[in-house]
């Protein structure tokens, strides 16, 4: 079956963050200051179970979802993270099964990972200096496990990609060094543009490196040129190394949005459908499995609210009028 929404976009990719947990405190995801020892995390009970996450998932292959990705908080927190992964693989109709991750656990899990029939994954990386990394995570991590837990991912023959949030005057004098480490190692790199996601960031549009700035930056050093999308709806824009040393991607997100393609879906942790990465309301599918809904009723619910959504949060983004806060990052997994 094929669901589509107020826009004529079909329901295609599920992302399911496992835990709003991290071991990181990126500062335009989770600033200490606010996701300190105070702050509310999900208690155990209200986050989906492995059981929950797979009947769900089912349920949205059964309409037409076709790539599930993981995501958290910090996927890899989850000690049953394998036997879902491996859950999730078993599903007939799964083309794609991928994982984000801040890849500071990756080295010791991805063999097991792969084992359990995870195909790709995706390590947030902001820079391979270790003061810089530092500034940006918190405090958490240096460079070295992450590098390593690409490495160990590579091995275990998953496919990899790196994602780099560009902040103006925080790491863009990283991007050169990234874009050199990563070239010809058949990973490839992801230059993310920094977004107004959530409430706590303090984003300003000030600190955005857009994709044309990143363009000319890298360009200037190695000369690329634009490939077509994997797919239609693609979130990264793919480029070439005209020296055929591999490929770089940039997410635009608000330089030149990609709303009207968009065919992702988010469920959070709790359970909550959200059909914008900007959204500040979920529609809390946890609680109606927990009531006792049936499979069809379940499904026949996620089918009306893809069929009734018209977000398009990056298209009007300056015009938006807001309806309270967003949602955060580190709840849907961005
Ligand atoms: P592929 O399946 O490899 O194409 O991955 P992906 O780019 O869909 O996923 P990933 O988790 O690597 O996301 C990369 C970045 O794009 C993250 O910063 C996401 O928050 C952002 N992103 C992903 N989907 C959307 C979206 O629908 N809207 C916006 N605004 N940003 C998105
Ligand atoms: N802007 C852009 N990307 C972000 N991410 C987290 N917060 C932001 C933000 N404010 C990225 C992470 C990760 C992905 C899931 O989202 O770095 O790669
Ligand atoms: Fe954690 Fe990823 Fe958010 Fe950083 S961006 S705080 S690693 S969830
Ligand atoms: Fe999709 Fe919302 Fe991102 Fe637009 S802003 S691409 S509608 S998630």
């Amino acid at each position: 079956m094929t669901v589509y929404d107020k826009i004529s976009r079909n329901l295609r990719d599920l992302r399911i963050s496992v835990t709003d947990r991290c071991n990181f405190r990126c500062r335009y995801c989770m600033p200490e200051e606010i996701f300190d020892k105070d702050y509310p995390f999900l208690p155990t009970e209200r986050v989906m179970s492995a059981q929950e996450i797979v009947r769900l998932a089912r349920l949205f292959v059964s309409l037409g979802v076709r790539k599930l990705r993981i995501t958290g908080g910090e996927p890899l927190l989850r000690k049953d993270l394998p036997s879902i992964i491996a859950e999730l693989a078993l599903i007939p109709g799964t083309e794609d099964l991928s994982l984000t991750t801040n890849g500071s656990l990756l080295a010791s899990r991805s063999k097991l990972l792969k084992k359990a029939g995870l195909q790709r994954v995706t390590v947030s990386l902001d820079s391979l200096e270790d003061e810089t990394f530092m500034f940006m995570n918190g405090g958490r991590s240096r460079v070295e496990p992450v590098l390593a837990g690409i490495e160990a991912a590579k091995q275990a023959g998953l496919q990899v990609k790196v994602n780099m949030v560009v902040q103006k005057g925080v790491n863009d004098h990283s991007v050169i060094p990234m874009v050199d480490y990563f070239r010809g190692q058949g990973i490839i790199l992801r230059m993310v543009e920094y977004m107004d996601v959530g409430s706590t960031n303090g984003w300003n549009r000030e600190q955005v490196v857009s994709k044309q700035e990143l363009l000319k930056m890298i360009g200037e050093k190695w000369p690329i040129e634009p490939l077509n999308p994997n797919y239609t709806g693609e979130v990264a824009t793919r480029y070439q190394f005209k020296d055929g040393m591999g490929e770089v991607g940039f997410i635009s997100s608000v330089s030149e949005a990609f709303c009207s393609t968009c065919t992702r879906a988010r469920l959070s942790a709790e359970g909550k459908l959200y059909t914008c990465l900007f959204a500040s309301r979920g529609h809390d599918l946890l609680e109606q499995l927990r009531a006792g809904k049936t499979d069809e009723e379940m499904t026949e619910a996620i089918r009306l609210i893809w069929e009734g959504r018209h977000d398009k949060y990056s298209l009007d983004r300056g015009t938006h009028q807001g309806d309270g806060p967003r949602v955060e990052m580190s709840h849907i997994g961005g």
